[in-house]
């Protein structure tokens, strides 16, 4: 049941979602302020403001990443930020809390902040008015605590816009209980914006039935338009709570977002147990870089010329949990190991991997009779 309270405890899982997002506003902000004279930023179910014991919601988290950012100097765009919440009592605490900051100096001249008392659905029309006339880079923040207010018909609404980047919530858990519930198919009709799902929800195996739903959603965000569609869990325990859906047009963006959500669960499984909080690091458990040789091979093939640029193309998809970060060091390892040979490239050391450079993925060699006796 969601709190009926206006501020409420922060549970442990949450913070995943706060993490992954201030590690991409960070790169957003300064990739976007720095280009684009004018950018947005909408939390559209933007709570209070804070929790029960004084933690940060995510519209001062959002405030807070451009306030606290290194680079603010070098930033000559304009922000807004929209923060939309439907209860009367949590946007007067969130009006409280803006107020604070900015009594604090914490809210940057380069940011204008419109808050409303409304409904997402009914602020809707506005913003897409605004992001139609202004055309500005915009991330949208999507987090209700059900299934519904949010429908495939508005992401594709915003998605028709090449500079939004949506971050929604996908409300896993409850869609579970759904079955033992009256009128719930209208708003999955809704969420998911077509009637498929209802093929997913008897399935017996839990493990499957949420790859179906996962899969049906991504492909339903991609239909609205998104180039790229990544997702993260948070678990409680072991307990799946929801997954976030990152939906984007830009091959930046994509990249920028799996590297958040590598900050955020170091070991690549893109989810969040918040029973590992604070425990997080690589040498927890090693992340399999065999997967990636496998990715690369399977997307290029083998004994084929490649162009450099393809591959960092493909790292920066969605189409491989890695991203572009680790591409040159891992194409280092495969040169060492005569996994990857160059062909034609200007550079002047080997392990290096200019633009212009063609490669192959190839079998390793044979071992040497030295080597064989070893084994
Ligand atoms: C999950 S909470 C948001 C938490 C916040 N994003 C954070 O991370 O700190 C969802 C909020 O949306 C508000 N809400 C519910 N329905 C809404 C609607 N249709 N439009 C806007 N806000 C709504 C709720 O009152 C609640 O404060």
């Amino acid at each position: 049941m969601p709190p009926r309270t206006t501020l409420w405890r922060l549970e442990d899982h949450t913070r995943g979602k706060h993490m992954v997002l201030r590690e991409y506003l960070y790169p957003w902000l300064a990739m976007i302020l720095s280009t684009f004279e004018r950018a947005m930023f909408v939390d559209a179910f933007a709570g209070p403001g804070e929790y029960e014991d004084g933690e940060l919601g995510s519209p001062v988290i959002a405030l807070n990443a451009l306030a606290k950012h290194s680079s603010q100097h070098m930033m000559r765009g304009q922000i807004d930020y929209v923060f939309i919440e439907e209860r009367p009592d949590r946007f007067v605490h969130l009006k409280n809390v803006i107020s604070r900051l900015r009594a604090k100096g914490s809210i940057p001249s380069i940011c204008k902040v419109n808050t409303y008392n409304d409904t997402f659905a009914h602020v809707f029309p506005k913003l897409i008015d605004s992001i139609s006339s202004h055309r500005v880079p915009t991330f949208v923040m999507i987090d209700p605590f059900g299934v519904s207010g949010v429908g495939m018909e508005n992401i594709r609404a915003l998605m028709d816009h090449p500079s939004i980047e949506v971050y929604v919530s996908f409300m896993y858990e409850p869609m579970n209980r759904f079955k033992d519930q009256t009128d719930f198919e209208s708003p999955l009709d809704d969420l998911f914006g077509c009637s498929d799902w209802r093929q997913g929800i008897d399935i017996p195996d839990s493990k499957e039935r949420k790859e179906f739903f996962y899969g049906l959603y991504r492909k339903q965000l991609k239909l609205s338009g998104a180039r790229h569609v990544l997702h993260f869990e948070l678990y409680d325990g072991d307990k799946l709570k929801y997954a976030l859906f990152f939906a984007t047009q830009s091959d930046q963006g994509c990249d920028k977002m799996k590297q958040a959500m590598w900050k955020v669960a170091p070991t690549g499984g893109y989810s969040f147990r918040s029973d590992t909080l604070g425990q997080l690091s690589f040498e927890s458990r090693a992340v399999d870089f065999n997967e990636l040789d496998q990715a690369l091979i399977s997307e290029f093939g083998m004994d084929q010329p490649i162009a450099f640029e393809s591959v960092e193309e493909f790292m920066r998809s969605d189409k491989v949990l890695f991203h572009s970060g680790r591409l040159k060091s891992h194409l280092a390892r495969m040169e060492r190991e005569s996994t990857l040979v160059v062909g034609k490239s200007p550079r002047r050391r080997r392990g290096t991997f200019p633009p212009d450079t063609i490669l192959r993925f190839v079998d390793p060699p044979p071992p040497s009779p030295r080597q064989r006796r070893l084994m």
